[in-house]
């Protein structure tokens, strides 16, 4: 079985979609074979890989999370294989805005993606799965957290980044009812200016959660994130001397270590 990370914070613009694009590319520069799931109506990690306009053709398409969710049919049918080698990724859809109400109206049920997945995830054809999360935490978030072994929990390092993390927790304890093996990977800091005050600041309350693991590896500013966003590429194929890139990898060696299965 392939191990299931969800990259979630109901805080958004936190990184989830920058970590999960970019663990999951150096994932696959390590040799791993990785499936990363767009789970979110704001295409991010799509657009990570793709343009917009494939991006845009994918979401219009039969062959995305979307219709594969309200089908009931698996997922096998929608991966699309990227420019990188052992890296698929199944796209979103921005009709995914109305995927709330579909969840909700199937008596909130919240197997509906661990069921897409399983056949997939059992297919011995990828090692670790990556599922993005939207800033949300509705029923389709838990349909998200119970399809997954794992959470990762990307956390700005900025004064407003730990509002709301509690209320994370709560949910995924309520997850851990329908998913027990559901466990808490850890919390990684982003977007860290090492100069700013604050960062030390959020890494010590972080901390003093106690028994949640704070990730060493931590994500600092770095601009090249954004122009390699901007052409559809993981920092890494962007500017391999980036700074972020090297994070990046030091991170998904960090993963791997954490969670070998
Ligand atoms: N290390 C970084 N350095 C500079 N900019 C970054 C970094 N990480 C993320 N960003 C930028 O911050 C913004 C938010 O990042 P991202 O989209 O990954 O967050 P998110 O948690 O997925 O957001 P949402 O909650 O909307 O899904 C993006 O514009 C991204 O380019
Ligand atoms: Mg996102």
């Amino acid at each position: 079985m392939a191990r299931v990370i969800c990259f979630a914070n109901n805080k958004g613009g936190s990184g989830k979609s920058t970590t999960c694009a970019n663990v999951g590319y150096s994932l696959s520069v390590l040799g791993q074979r990785v499936l990363l799931i767009d789970g979110d109506m704001q295409m991010n990690l799509t657009l990570s890989f793709f343009s917009e306009e494939d991006a845009l053709a994918m979401a219009r398409s039969r062959r995305n999370l979307y219709t594969v969710i309200r089908s009931g049919a698996d997922l096998s049918g929608c991966v699309r294989e990227t420019a990188y080698p052992g890296l698929s990724l199944v796209p979103s859809s921005l009709l995914m805005s109305g995927i709330e109400y579909e969840v909700f109206s199937k008596k909130r049920r919240t197997d509906l993606l661990e069921k897409a997945l399983a056949p997939v995830a059992g297919s011995g054809a990828y090692d670790v799965i990556l599922i993005d999360a939207p800033p949300t935490l509705g029923s389709w978030t838990m349909n998200l957290l119970c399809a997954s072994d794992e959470v990762i929990v990307p956390v700005e390092a900025s004064p407003w980044g730990l509002f709301g993390l509690a209320n994370l927790f709560d949910h995924l304890a309520q997850a851990r009812k329908s998913r027990p093996e559901l466990a808490v990977g850890g919390i990684v800091l982003t977007k860290v200016n090492e100069r700013k005050n604050y960062f030390r600041q959020t890494l010590e309350s972080l901390r003093e959660l106690g028994d949640v693991k704070v990730f060493d590896t931590y994500i600092r500013v770095d601009s090249a994130i954004e122009w390699a966003q901007d052409v559809s590429r993981p920092v890494m194929a962007y500017k391999k001397s980036a700074r972020s890139a090297g994070e990046y990898m030091e991170l998904a060696k960090e993963i791997m270590r954490n969670g070998s299965r």
